[in-house]
């Protein structure tokens, strides 16, 4: 009988012997063998190969001892699907060449095709096969933070132009959500159907958007793609930064599984979203970068306080950052395992 795994058995609150741990961008430049990959190819070209999205996908595994893997990918590549040009420029981040303003630009988006982006669910086929007992988890970005990247044109701090769609026409701003939600469920479907076992939604940017516009512009559609993706029967991670007043909405979404970054107390947050929702989260990425003792200390406590918590999964509270030395990461999975034993399980 094979083990099953103790990240898909919190996803399910079902008893498992320790804290499961994962990290977002547990891929990435931080990695010798990641750099050395991009000395030959850039980000989008490892994005689109299937076999080379498996060995990427595959090494923080083997590096770290992690208890899942997410697939090597980008929130912008289903975009290609819909006949959007974009670039990922290093140290700046995806950049749109014609940046959509108008009605005319959303009504011309055609419906998506997940054929044009098919090396991403073979590369999801291959990857499951190699990880073995390994779940994958597929993702995409929600359809706010991909507005936000489609309106502004680039990375924003103040996400003007997206929200000056959204207030002054919302007609507009609803017609491409509802493009981008159609994507999503499409592109988050066909990775279910080539083995993901768990989908994450990266809705990064959503916590720039106050409660009552996410009540009344987003949130309808986080429920269309969540209700979309029920039947999958697989656990579905729904995760933003900066949403301490978005999590009761974004609990109620239907997600199984809320990712929160490292400003809020996670005995706080099961406090007020209850005892049903699997927590995910939430250690200060910056507190890697600054080093084991940083790290370790951080993650004790935060661990101790859930450790115990049958719905609970350690993750940073955003993604590694690049000039984070893989030693601190390796060294906090083994500690998180052994600290979360001593909470679990009889
Ligand atoms: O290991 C993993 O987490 C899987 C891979 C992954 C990438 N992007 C690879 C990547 C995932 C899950 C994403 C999602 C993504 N992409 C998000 C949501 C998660 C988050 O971090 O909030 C967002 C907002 C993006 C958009 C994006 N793509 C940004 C902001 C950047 C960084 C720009 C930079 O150079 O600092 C990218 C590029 C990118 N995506 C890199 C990686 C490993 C770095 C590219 C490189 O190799 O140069």
């Amino acid at each position: 009988m094979t083990q099953e795994s103790r990240f898909l058995l919190a996803c399910q609150g079902k008893a498992h012997d320790t804290v499961p741990v994962w990290f977002m961008r547990q891929a990435g430049r931080y990695q010798e063998s990641y750099r050395a990959l991009r000395t030959r190819y850039s980000m989008l070209e490892l994005a689109r190969s299937p076999r080379l999205m498996r060995d990427v996908t595959v090494r923080p595994v083997e590096e770290l001892g992690v208890d899942a893997a997410i697939l090597f990918s980008d929130i912008m590549v289903p975009l290609t699907g819909l006949g959007l040009d974009f670039d990922i420029q290093e140290n700046v981040g995806p950049v749109v060449r014609d940046p959509i303003r108008t009605a005319g630009q959303v009504a011309q988006i055609p419906p998506f095709r997940s054929d044009l982006v098919d090396y991403v669910y073979e590369g999801t086929q291959l990857t499951v096969e190699a990880l073995g007992p390994i779940p994958l988890i597929g993702f995409a970005g929600a359809p706010f933070t991909l507005a936000s990247y489609l309106v502004e044109g680039r990375p924003s701090r103040t996400y003007r132009a997206t929200k000056e769609m959204m207030w002054n026409n919302p007609a507009v701003f609803q017609g491409l959500l509802e493009v981008l939600s159609d994507m999503v469920i499409e592109h988050l479907r066909r990775q279910a159907g080539a083995g993901a076992q768990a989908l994450q939604v990266f809705d990064s940017w959503i916590g720039a958007v106050g409660q009552a516009d996410y009540q009344r512009a987003v949130l309808p559609h986080m429920m269309r793609i969540f209700g979309a993706l029920k039947d999958l029967g697989i656990p579905l991670i729904y995760f933003g930064v900066g949403t301490q007043h978005l999590l009761s909405a974004m609990a109620a979404t239907g997600a199984t599984v809320i990712g929160v970054d490292w400003r809020t107390h996670l005995p706080e947050v099961r406090h007020t979203l209850g005892a049903e929702v699997v927590l995910m989260g939430n250690l200060d990425p910056e507190r890697v970068v600054a080093g084991t003792a940083a790290a370790l200390s951080g993650a004790e406590e935060i661990v101790k306080q859930m450790a115990g918590d049958p719905r609970y999964i350690f993750n940073l509270g955003h993604g590694v950052p690049k000039e984070t030395n893989p030693e601190v990461l390796r060294e906090l999975v083994s500690r998180v395992h052994e600290w979360g034993r001593l909470g679990e399980g009889s």
